[in-house]
């Protein structure tokens, strides 16, 4: 049996990952109050406030404080780069059944889905039933990206000390990716670069390769996609980093600056550019990560399509540019497998203008006032992308079509008529 024939409620609950932190220590903290076991519903139940106050025991502290230090301090995994570009420089003919760059091309992105939750393992089959030929994951691996923790929500290995069923990232037939993302590197990057890593990359008569960088470009003569590595750079001091002064700023490291510069971008190429990211270059509701942009204008000077996560949510963005960073078409799809965060009334940032929110809340047996989980299907058919924007029962909820003008340039051609105000209150069965 595979991890993901089971059924689906014997995986972990979205109420343990409520208000996790984006700060290291919290989040280590808060992972010590996750049941051993998935834990009884309905009449009977232990209210959760009872399960949250155990992390104050004194076993608990103990186990806080142990792993915070031994994962949490040290020296980061080296940044891997590809070290023989003769034999594998991170850029890969994108390709699907055939090797025609005519041939219709599927590609699954989900982002923040690495929650090992019931709803994480019902994207995951959604996801599988599309038959991608690639499955990319936007990154974060909950709580901490230890490697228990990334072999239990992402590689499908149990956890001995755990009684849920695992969770595994869907393949995609030519290639399974996965970005590096601030929760990867809360535990050093210790879980993500030598566990998870050695077993995505393409997929060679059904077998992985290995995913030798957390960049890599995929592309055919009409195409571009360009995944970027957000997280390395997402962790600070110890403890310092908590401190909002003194948050990173997220850059793309140098020596993925370099490969950018010196083996993907020629100005003479006029593809159509799909940037792959975490962190959000702009949202409504939170403050944006520029710096990448910043960094990105040396590249490019055309509007470009860009799927990021982080943010626990679905958002389509209109055309936005930050000071002297690039012109993009924001995508959040960051919510594949945490609780996601019902859109406030009142925007914070109106500089960033949504074309779509998803207000609907998602009927759940645990009591939580929260949005859909769900993904991205991407079908590419030589110059043309359709998007659609799905949920864990499959529901559509916003489609998009895009061509690559002269130039390089993308045009939008058809989006679904979708409704930005906030709808009537849906009854939750
Ligand atoms: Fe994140």
């Amino acid at each position: 049996m595979t991890p993901n024939d089971s059924r689906p409620d014997q995986r972990k609950d979205l109420q343990d990952f409520v208000g996790l932190s984006h700060a290291p220590i919290v989040a280590y903290l808060q992972k010590q109050a996750l049941p051993r076991m998935p834990r009884q519903k309905g009449a009977g139940a232990l209210p959760g406030i009872f399960q949250k106050m155990k992390i104050f025991l004194p076993n608990n502290q103990w186990r806080w404080l142990s792993e915070y230090l031994r994962c949490r301090i040290g020296r980061k995994h080296p940044f891997l780069c590809y070290e023989d570009p003769e034999r594998d420089n991170g850029i890969y003919h994108l390709e699907g059944d055939g090797e025609h760059d005519a041939d219709e091309i599927r590609i699954a992105l989900a982002g923040d889905w690495g929650t090992g939750t019931d709803e994480a393992f019902m994207v995951a089959e959604r996801i599988k039933s599309f038959d991608p030929h690639y499955a990319i994951h936007l990154g974060d691996v909950y709580f901490v990206g230890d490697p228990t923790e990334v072999r239990e929500n992402f590689l499908g290995i149990p956890n001995p000390q755990h009684a849920y069923k695992p969770c595994v990232w869907p393949r995609g037939s030519r290639g399974t990716f996965s970005l590096n993302a601030n929760h990867e590197m809360y535990a050093r990057g210790y879980g993500y670069f030598p566990l998870m890593l050695p077993e995505l990359g393409l997929s060679i008569h059904g077998r992985p390769q290995g995913q030798k960088a957390s960049f890599f470009c995929l592309e055919n003569q009409y195409w571009r996609l360009v995944a970027l590595d957000t997280g390395y750079r997402s962790i600070n001091i110890p403890i310092i980093e908590d401190i909002p002064f003194f948050s990173p700023d997220c850059a793309l490291p140098g020596p993925l600056m370099a490969w950018l510069r010196e083996s993907v971008f020629r100005p003479e190429d006029k593809r159509g550019i799909i940037l792959l990211g975490h962190h959000q270059y702009c949202s409504c509701f939170q403050a944006g990560y520029t710096r990448q942009a910043e960094q990105l204008a040396e590249f490019i000077q055309r509007p470009v399509l860009w799927f990021w996560g982080h943010e626990h949510r679905l958002a389509i963005y209109e055309k936005f540019q930050a000071g002297k960073g690039i012109t993009a078409f924001g995508r959040c799809i960051g919510h594949g497998g945490m609780p996601i965060a019902l859109p406030p009334d009142q925007v914070i940032h109106p500089e960033c203008q949504a074309e779509f929110l998803d207000y609907r809340p998602y009927p759940n047996d645990e009591n939580l006032k929260i949005g859909f989980n769900g993904f991205a299907r991407l079908t590419f058919r030589r110059e043309t992308l359709a998007v659609e924007y799905v949920d864990l029962n499959d529901t559509v909820l916003f489609e998009e079509s895009w061509k690559i003008e002269e130039g390089g340039a993308l045009e939008r051609t058809a989006a679904s008529d979708a409704p930005l105000r906030k709808p009537q209150a849906m009854p939750i069965s």
